[in-house]
């Protein structure tokens, strides 16, 4: 009888254990209690005490929580960068897997924050519940172009629901495009990956950058899934999602809406797929601006499958400058789209130009070819919804149309005008009749 409960018990225990350790970690749940370590701050000497209480019952596998709370975020309008330094440093040098936690129903003000790798951690969770908001005085952000920066960060989820909001109001009210008398100074892109290799960012609102929203430069292995970006329709340089050197990224099941580019594709982008996206207000979907200042510029591979645009300026644009550049933009596709009064719905653009004067025409230019734009619908705000303007120098390779059909959004007739320029279509199959023929 005795041994007959012993083992009995063993079994229920077994089962409890393997139990716990298959069901996910929600560490919401988990303020009071962290699974194997918690922290506690010690005021008096500024420094962390750890406490090992539960360490000898817990599996060492289970992962650590570490809540901002607890390393003095107060969520009281002063500003908790520190407390979120403190969070990151303690998780960025623990090992396995570690969350940070924001708590919901709070909201966390922080000035510039840079958190850096790389870390010990073999997975960092960052599980934003509650809210957290920029720090209001522009003479705080010493560098100007940042607000929250991930630097060189292997491993790191960004989930949990909750909004990063930029209150770009006052920057947006410094901005030369809306103030032509103030100096360009830029302005913070609200969160930036930079170098960052198998990152993922999902299930977050970002709203009203100072510029842009989120910025992924020179990192690798990206999933940015079901994010939510708005600002409103007149905020300037407000792009959404901005992809600059960065490798294998997918992006999908998102809603932007925003004052600039829906997502913006530039030079040293490879393997970018963007699936499921609804865009505007905004500038649309841009591949560029590409090969400013006679740079190069290379972008290969990029496929947008499944868009919706809402009263966008463009629906999906290639964009290199005029004033010369080299490089090449090549094996794009943009299929299944629906444009819903776009005012350019089809747009390459090779004479880019921001100069109040013209530029100059060069020799050079960066390279567009094979382009596919597929199945392709809906409705265009002018009478004229497909524009080539393709370099005479280096003309357009390798376009192909099929299956496009789009109409005016007032009188439903077929887009009657395009501008085709130093371009000739390779495939044009099932297209309204009057484009580039
Ligand atoms: C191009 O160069 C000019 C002058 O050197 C500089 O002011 C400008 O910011 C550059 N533009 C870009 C897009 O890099
Ligand atoms: C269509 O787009 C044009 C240009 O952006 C805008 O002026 C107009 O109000 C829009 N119409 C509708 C019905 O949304």
């Amino acid at each position: 009888m005795y041994q007959k409960s012993i083992i009995f018990l063993t079994i229920i225990l077994t089962s409890l254990r393997s139990c716990s350790s298959s069901y996910p970690f929600d560490p919401r749940y988990d303020h009071s209690m962290s699974p194997n370590v918690y922290y506690e701050t010690n005021h008096q000497h500024g420094h962390i005490k750890r406490n090992h209480h539960h360490h000898a019952y817990a599996p060492t596998s289970s992962p650590r929580a570490f809540n901002v709370n607890a390393f003095g975020a107060k969520a009281n309008g002063n500003d908790d960068s520190q407390a979120f330094m403190k969070a990151w440093e303690a998780a960025c040098s623990s090992e396995g897997t570690v969350y940070i936690v924001v708590p919901d129903n709070r909201a966390y003000t922080l000035k510039p924050v840079k958190f850096s790798g790389p870390c010990k951690s073999s997975l960092i969770v960052f599980k934003i519940y509650g809210k957290i908001k920029a720090w209001k005085n522009p003479s705080d952000y010493k560098e100007r172009r940042f607000w929250i920066v991930f630097h060189t960060v292997d491993n790191l989820r960004v989930e949990g629901g909750g909004r990063i909001n930029g209150n770009g109001k006052i920057w947006w009210a410094q901005s030369c495009k809306i103030n032509p008398e103030l100096p360009c100074l830029g302005a913070p892109t609200a969160v930036t990956f930079v170098e960052c290799n198998k990152l993922m960012v999902r299930n977050i609102r970002l709203e009203n950058a100072q510029q842009m929203h989120m910025r992924l430069q020179d990192c690798e292995n990206v999933k940015a899934l079901n994010l939510m970006i708005t600002s409103p329709g007149n905020s300037p340089n407000t792009d959404g999602i901005h992809v600059t050197g960065t490798r294998n990224i997918l992006i999908q099941d998102s809603i932007i809406r925003t004052g600039d580019d829906c997502i913006s594709i530039v030079s040293g982008s490879e393997n970018v797929r963007a699936t499921g996206i609804t865009c505007g207000p905004g500038h649309g979907i841009s591949i560029g601006s590409l090969g400013a200042n006679n740079s190069e510029a290379y972008v290969s591979n990029v496929v947008v499958n499944k868009a919706t645009l809402i009263g966008t300026t463009n629906g999906v644009r290639i964009k290199t400058w005029q004033q010369g550049g080299h490089g090449m933009a090549k094996n794009i596709i943009f299929q299944n789209i629906l444009m819903k009064n776009v005012t350019n719905p089809i747009i390459i653009n090779q004479d880019y130009c921001d100069r109040p004067e013209s530029c100059p025409e060069q020799k050079s230019a960066v390279q567009v070819s094979n382009v596919l734009y597929k199945n392709i619908h809906g409705t265009s705000s002018r009478s004229e919804a497909v524009k080539f303007m393709c370099s005479k120098s280096i003309p357009c390779r390798g376009i192909s149309m099929q299956n496009v059909k789009l109409v005016h959004h007032i009188t439903k007739q077929d887009v009657s005008k395009a501008s085709c320029s130093n371009v000739k279509l390779d495939t044009r199959e099932r297209v309204s009749h009057s484009i580039c023929t």
